[in-house]
């Protein structure tokens, strides 16, 4: 790229060796062919790289914005592309998925070996009257049998919801609830850090509570005693091996724009949103991201270090890397386990050619210093990438210099449940900043602006906007269309714009630096939590009358969370207490909600109508100005 141009700030260069290779070797040039002609430029790409049963009528149909279509009128399924389109080609005897188990097994599946395991699991669901249309919803570890679960549902058309394996019983419940799935997949245990997760204990609390689940589907991983109810309960492999689960399954035929998965994500109130997926815009956005920003070609092994759980492994764990026909490798356990180098030791014996990770993950490994990595040969890395929170410079630069070894470039994401696939992010030709996701993907027009929509001046801070729809944009707020649009769309409703929720700067050079949430989300090590959630967990313990929380800023974190709580009548604060709701907290919600310091206090800032003020704790909590309070009760 043009070094010529001289650019502001701490700018890293990319050799003319990734430029020669990349699939974007000039992203000027891409970009504005793409802005002058969004719809042509996707209808091309869709046409070139994916197979359609039948083809569309109208790439973008923005008639009843912002409920926007793509791909109007085709017909397609991203398992055929996925999988099937595979079976006919050399691709069919390529590892589709390498997994290493925390403990050290291993398993290779390749791709005929895959789509084996998912025609079958598809039959069990067909056999016990799963249809199109229906949600099952998934709660696993990080395991091969999740990808099976979550693609033998998209096969036959019914809608998968995978609740991360982190969460817990309120959590898992509540998602169960909101999507009234009768089937739910689970699995006995999961290995982290040398420890069974009692996955199945939790499902079973939780499934204690819902009303809709007739049948739950157990995987064996960890092989502990676990509690199966007759007649709803059954071991998978025991399903997997009855005659009608059969290694040939037909694949649905689904509209474009039919729902491929819902995903729950933490909004600004207690509940969370089903953020809606569909087939056509989701495969067409994931899969031309991750080869364009990850310049996928056959013969990488890809490991994106995220769990398949949130969106992240969702996009680009299962459905973008298989569509491409790519290699994913996929490991179970914690990076620190049984020694800080474990992650170095993956990347050494699978030849892992591009890393994927949280910024918090590199912190925590940063921590431990450089000579891990360095009884490690890294040399097969050629690109790293991060994702869920800005990153700072200074981890940056530790992941370049002794991860990539100063070759090889940082892919810095900036996207969300939402968007589905990457939004602000680099490609390997282009200059990077340490600490900045860069541009827009080809095609994207994002800006910084305030209340008014005014774009306000470089390098200061304002409200991320974007301006123009993408394929695998969300559809809607499954089960609440009025709040898709509230949330998304009103701010700017006259400019038609999607308010991500973030704010951001924009340089000079038009880089865009992510600053974080506006709203009451709190990212915690890169997972995304809703103050509400975590406040309505607490005053489900009986000591607690009123509770707020807040997000303080962490140095390996990111943010950590600090609870506020009134007590009831007759309870006394003291460290046991704030123990036990810590504790509760996890049990309701999952070890990442924990908060991690409990304040017992007597009143809460509010305002007149009875609105807790967030801002001014966190103000307090930092020493910095309460700013304005006119508005608090007096
Ligand atoms: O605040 C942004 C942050 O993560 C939010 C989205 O969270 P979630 O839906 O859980 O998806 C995370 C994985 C895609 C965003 O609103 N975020 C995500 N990526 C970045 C980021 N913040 C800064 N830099 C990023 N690269």
């Amino acid at each position: 790229m043009s070094e010529k141009k001289q650019m502001v700030g701490d700018v890293y260069y990319p050799t003319p060796e990734v430029v020669a290779q990349a699939h974007v070797p000039d992203y000027e040039k891409v970009n504005s062919a793409a802005v002058a002609d969004l719809a042509g430029f996707w209808g091309r790409i869709a046409a070139e790289n994916f197979e359609w049963y039948e083809p569309w009528e109208t790439v973008l149909d923005e008639s009843n914005a912002p409920f926007y279509k793509w791909f109007v009128g085709a017909k397609v399924n991203i398992v055929h592309n996925a999988l099937d389109r595979h079976q006919r080609t050399a691709v069919r005897n390529k590892a589709a998925m390498i997994f290493e188990g925390e403990p050290g097994d291993v398993r290779v599946l390749t791709y005929q070996q895959l789509n084996h395991q998912v025609c079958k699991f598809a039959s069990v669901l067909r056999s016990m009257g799963v249809r199109k249309g229906d949600r099952v919803t998934i709660y696993m570890g990080r395991i091969p049998e999740l990808a099976i679960a979550m693609l033998a549902c998209a096969k036959i058309g019914a809608m998968h919801s995978v609740v991360y394996g982190g969460f817990s019983t309120e959590a898992l419940h509540e998602r169960i609830e909101d999507s009234q799935s009768r089937v739910l997949v689970t699995c006995d245990g999961a290995w982290l850090r040398g420890q069974i997760v009692e996955l199945k204990k939790i499902a079973n609390e939780a499934v204690d509570r819902s009303a809709s689940i007739e049948t739950v589907i157990c995987v064996k991983r960890t092989g502990q005693e676990v509690e199966m109810v007759a007649e709803r309960d059954h071991w998978y492999h025991d399903l997997m091996n009855l005659p009608i689960a059969s290694p040939k399954a037909a694949t649905e035929v689904m509209d474009a724009e039919d729902p491929l998965f819902i995903l729950y994500t933490s909004g600004t109130t207690g509940k969370p949103k089903a953020i809606l997926h569909t087939h056509g815009g989701y495969m067409v956005g994931t899969a031309t991201t991750l080869k364009w920003v990850f310049d996928i070609k056959p013969e990488d092994i890809w490991w994106c270090a995220a769990d398949p759980g949130w969106i992240t492994g969702h996009s680009y764990i299962v459905y973008a890397p298989l569509v491409l026909g790519a290699t994913s490798f996929m490991y179970e356990g914690a990076p620190t386990y049984p020694n800080p180098d474990r992650w170095w030791q993956l990347v050494a014996r699978y030849g892992i050619t591009i890393l994927y990770t949280a910024p918090t993950a590199i912190r925590g490994l940063m921590r431990f210093g450089e000579s891990w990595p360095e009884q490690h040969d890294l040399s097969s890395l050629r690109l790293l990438g991060t994702v869920g929170e800005p990153i700072n410079p200074e981890a940056w630069r530790w992941y370049y210099r002794y991860i990539g070894k100063e070759r090889c470039p940082v892919m810095d994401t900036w996207w969300q449940t939402e968007t589905g696939s990457f939004m602000i992010t680099p490609v390997p030709s282009m200059p990077l900043k340490p600490g900045s996701a860069t541009r827009p993907f080809p095609g994207l027009q994002v800006d910084v602006v305030d209340e008014e929509g005014n774009p306000v001046p470089p390098n200061e801070e304002g409200y991320l906007v974007v301006k123009t729809p993408w394929p695998a944009m969300l559809r809607t707020i499954y089960g609440d269309p009025d709040r898709y649009v509230n949330q998304y769309w009103s701010r700017y409703e006259e400019q038609g714009w999607y308010l991500p929720g973030d704010s951001a700067k924009k340089d000079e050079d038009g880089y865009i630096w992510i600053i974080g949430r506006i709203d009451d989300v709190i990212k915690v090590s890169g997972y995304r939590l809703g103050t509400a959630e975590v406040e309505s967990a607490l005053v489900s313990h009986p000591a607690v009358a009123e509770a707020a929380v807040i997000g303080v800023p962490d140095e390996l974190k990111g943010n950590i969370i600090k609870a506020f709580c009134i007590l009831r009548q007759g309870y006394q604060g003291s460290e046991k207490l704030a123990k036990e709701l810590k504790d509760h907290v996890g049990h309701e919600i999952g070890p990442i909600a924990k908060p991690a310091t409990v304040e017992f206090v007597s009143t809460l800032p509010k305002t007149r109508s009875g609105k807790i003020m967030r801002r001014v704790l966190k103000a307090q909590a930092l020493g910095q100005d309460v700013g304005d309070v006119s508005t608090l009760e007096a």
